[in-house]
This record gives structure tokens, C-alpha cells and sequence, in this order.
């Protein structure tokens, strides 16, 4: 490269990952492929089924149903319009766009219950710290048709024993956010309560109170919180079905030994919860500690021109729970082959495609010493070498060697594919 050229790559600004968003490798990839594995047996078991929805949506649905005043919607969508025009957005969460589904596909009109699971990429342009990414990964299930309250049992059990399955603790937060019926009044209620303070809240706060006054309920600035101390109880004014069903909850999840903690305090960022709402939340991982959240959203259907069908689901984030996942299952066998001559790669490249029929194996093209076959089989965590040599190649042998014992075995090339 002459000298101008050299230059002019050296002031060419490196090509990074965007803020916020990072690449999903090695453990890390293993950790989440065996996440999905698993959590999605478990939810089979539940009875729900994949689907899989675009990650692109018109921005409008988020607009209609997480809700104009929330955060995501208000601060923290990517949205540009598209080469058509198009007003659109990459999905925030994923409950809007399989209820559009759901309604598009006409299945609000077919009866029924219908339980869904997913997982996948979901954007939300937040300022970036631990366990807080603008390109995040959930795992979410979606029940539709299910009015019982036990089926926010289910959930939550079924939650419990996903938890359980990867060894990871947690507590549940749990709370009745009422119906269209009790939650208005307990609204306006606030608010009353609210303005007469409002002088004392913090600027968002005052925000809040105009476009989302049960939002300042999760306020973490303290001056907030005193205030809240003397404001009305939002369980204290829950209609006569609310109170009884988030009642009869408690005693399902109590008879299930199932322990939680009533949190008054826990309204969630979306709009279109109603009655129960709830978060999974973890003490080993620092501030952005919930792990999952979800709850009812009987009205969701509704709000975005379907039937009246309710529902119930949750998001699990992943990230959050990388670092507390331990793999445990059984080192699968992983061979390196590699040989020596030149002349063996016809015969060492046919051995790879059939012994790949069983086992993971993989092959370096390059003729190299046994001992540099080793390092680097070592390096790529293989559990063998195979190996031909001057001698294999002339009796038709490979040598197999495991890299966990050292215990070396001789084989004829057929015994070897076996
Ligand atoms: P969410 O509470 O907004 O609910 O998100 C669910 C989970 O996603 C959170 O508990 C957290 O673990 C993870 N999460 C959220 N934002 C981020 C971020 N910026 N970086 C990393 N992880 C994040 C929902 O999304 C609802 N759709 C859940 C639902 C399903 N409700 C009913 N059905």
C-alpha cells in the first residue's frame, strides 16, 4: 500500500456496534440459544406455541395500545418513515404486534383460548447502562381467551419453574392495577390528591400528573415518595370483582407455596394493563434488577378494533439474565481433525462430512505437527484431536485423541465414522 493510501485508511473512523446494541457471541450465544431451548419446552408444556412477528410495525399500534404518554412511546422509539413514507417503528415490546396479528388473522372472532410464545430482538432508545440496551432481547409468552384468575396463576407458576429450571432467585412483585370501571376513579382521585402537591414533585412528576398521573406512583425521587406516603390506596379502591379475583390470586399462589409481595407501587410502563400486574425481580444483578414483567390486558383486543378477548403474558429480557445462567448439561463431544500432509485433506475432508452426521467436528484445511494441531484444538475447546499422520495415512488409520485425558486410540477410518 503507497504511503497517501496507508493515511487514508488510518483517518477512516472505525465501524462500531451502535450504542446500546451489542453482538451476541460465543458463551454468549450458547447461553442464549440454551435459554430459548429450554424456556421454550417449558412453555410447550404450558401449552403455548411459537409465533414469530415482524419486527417492523406501523408506528401507530404502539402508539394505541403501550400508549401515547408512556416512556417508550413518548422518548424511546426508533421510528422514521420508511422509502414509501410509511410512519413506522422497530417494535419497543412484542404484545402490540401479536394482538395486531391476532386480530388481523381473525382468530378474536374464532373462540376460544390461544397461548403464544416468542422471543427476539425489541428496540427502545433508553440511555445504555448494565443491563439497560437499546437492542434487547425478550422471551415472551401471550395467553389470549382466558378470563380465569387462574390462569395468572399459571403464568406465574410457569414463570416460576423457569426460573428454577437455570438456579436463578428471585422475589415477584405483584398488584391489581383495577378495571375500566374502578381504575377512573381512583385516577381522578389522585390526580386531586397529586395537585394540591404538586409544587413539591419533581418536574417529571408534574409532567406525569397531565399526561399519566399513575405513573408518579413509581417515582424513585424521594421527595416524590413522601408525598405518595399520604396519597389514596390504589388497593383501597378496587371495584368489587377486582378486589375478589387479585384475592382469590394470592390464595392460589399461597396454596402453590408460591411466595410474593404485595407492591401498591408497581403500575408498569405500558398503558394497556389492567387488573393484575406483576415483575419478576432479581437481587444479584444491580439497579436494573426486574427480570420479567407482565400482567392482564383485558382491553387490548378491544382498544386496537378486535373483540372484547382477555388476556394475560409477560416478557422475559434476557440480558438481565446472561450473567446468572449456568449451562448445565453434558460437555457434548467436539472433535478437531487434523492431519499432517497435504495429501490427506481429500481423505480427512470425506471423514469430517460423514463423522458430522453424529458429532460436532471440525476440520483445519492446513497440513500441520501434531503439537500445533493440539494448541489449537485446545484454544477452540475441543474435546479430541484427530489426527493423521505420515504412518495413518499409509495404514488407512487416524489417530484419536481425547484433549480431557490424554488417552490415545488408533482407528481404522470405518470405526472411526462409526
Ligand atoms: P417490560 O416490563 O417493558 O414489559 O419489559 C419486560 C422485560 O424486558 C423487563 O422486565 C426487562 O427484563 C427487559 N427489558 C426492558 N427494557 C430493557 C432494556 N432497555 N434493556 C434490557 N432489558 C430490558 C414488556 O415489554 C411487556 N410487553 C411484557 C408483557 C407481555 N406484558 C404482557 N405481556
Amino acid at each position: 500500500m503507497d504511503k497517501e493510501k496507508a493515511k487514508e485508511e488510518e483517518i477512516k473512523p472505525k465501524i462500531q456496534a451502535l450504542r446500546g446494541m451489542k453482538d451476541l457471541l460465543d458463551i454468549g450465544g450458547e447461553k442464549y440459544l440454551y435459554f430459548i431451548k429450554n424456556t421454550s419446552k417449558i412453555a410447550s408444556r404450558y401449552g403455548f406455541n411459537f409465533i414469530q412477528n415482524p419486527i417492523l410495525e406501523q408506528t401507530s399500534l404502539f402508539k394505541r395500545s403501550v400508549g401515547q404518554s408512556s416512556d417508550i412511546v413518548h422518548k424511546e422509539m426508533y421510528q422514521f418513515l420508511d422509502k414509501g413514507d410509511n410512519d413506522v417503528c422497530l417494535r419497543p415490546e412484542g404484545t402490540a404486534g401479536l394482538m395486531r396479528s391476532f386480530i388481523q388473522n381473525k382468530f378474536d372472532k374464532a373462540g376460544g383460548v390461544h397461548r403464544y410464545f416468542y422471543y427476539g430482538p425489541m428496540f427502545r432508545y433508553e440511555r445504555p447502562q448494565k443491563g439497560r440496551l437499546r437492542q434487547f432481547h425478550q422471551f415472551g409468552c401471550e395467553s389470549l381467551g382466558q378470563a380465569s384468575v387462574y390462569e395468572d396463576a399459571n403464568v406465574i407458576l410457569m414463570l416460576g419453574e423457569i426460573f428454577d429450571f437455570f438456579g436463578i432467585e428471585f422475589t415477584l412483585d405483584l398488584n391489581s392495577l383495577g378495571c375500566e370501571t374502578c381504575m377512573p376513579k381512583y385516577k381522578n382521585k389522585l390526580i386531586d390528591f397529586l395537585q394540591n402537591e404538586e409544587e413539591i414533585l419533581c418536574n417529571d412528576c408534574k409532567t406525569r400528573l397531565k399526561t399519566n398521573p399513575i405513573r408518579v406512583l413509581d417515582c424513585k425521587k424521594e421527595k416524590c415518595k413522601e408525598v405518595l406516603k399520604n396519597a389514596p390506596k390504589l388497593s383501597e379502591h378496587l371495584c368489587q370483582t377486582c378486589s375478589s379475583d387479585f384475592l382469590k390470586l394470592q390464595d392460589i399462589l399461597k396454596i402453590n407455596d408460591f411466595s410474593f409481595t404485595l407492591n401498591e407501587k408497581l403500575v408498569r410502563g405500558l398503558d394497556y394493563y389492567t387488573k393484575t400486574a406483576f415483575e419478576f425481580v432479581s437481587t444479584n444483578i444491580g439497579a436494573q434488577n426486574a427480570l420479567c414483567g407482565g400482567g392482564r390486558y383485558d382491553k387490548l383486543c378491544s382498544m386496537l378494533g378486535g373483540t372484547n378477548i382477555p388476556a394475560i403474558g409477560f416478557a422475559i429480557g434476557i440480558e438481565r439474565l446472561m450473567e446468572l445462567i449456568k449451562i448445565k448439561q453434558k460437555k457434548e463431544n467436539f472433535i478437531y481433525l487434523g492431519f499432517s500432509k497435504e495429501t490427506s485433506l481429500e481423505t480427512a475432508f470425506s471423514l469430517t462430512i460423514k463423522k458430522r452426521k453424529k458429532t460436532k467436528t471440525f476440520i483445519e484445511y492446513k497440513p500441520k505437527s501434531f503439537t500445533k494441531h493440539i494448541t489449537n484444538a485446545k484454544k477452540m475447546l475441543c474435546t479430541h484431536l484427530a489426527f493423521i499422520g505420515e504412518d495413518e495415512e499409509n495404514n488407512n488409520t487416524i489417530l484419536l485423541k481425547s484433549l480431557e485425558n490424554n488417552e490415545e486410540i488408533l482407528l481404522s477410518l470405518e470405526k472411526f465414522c462409526e
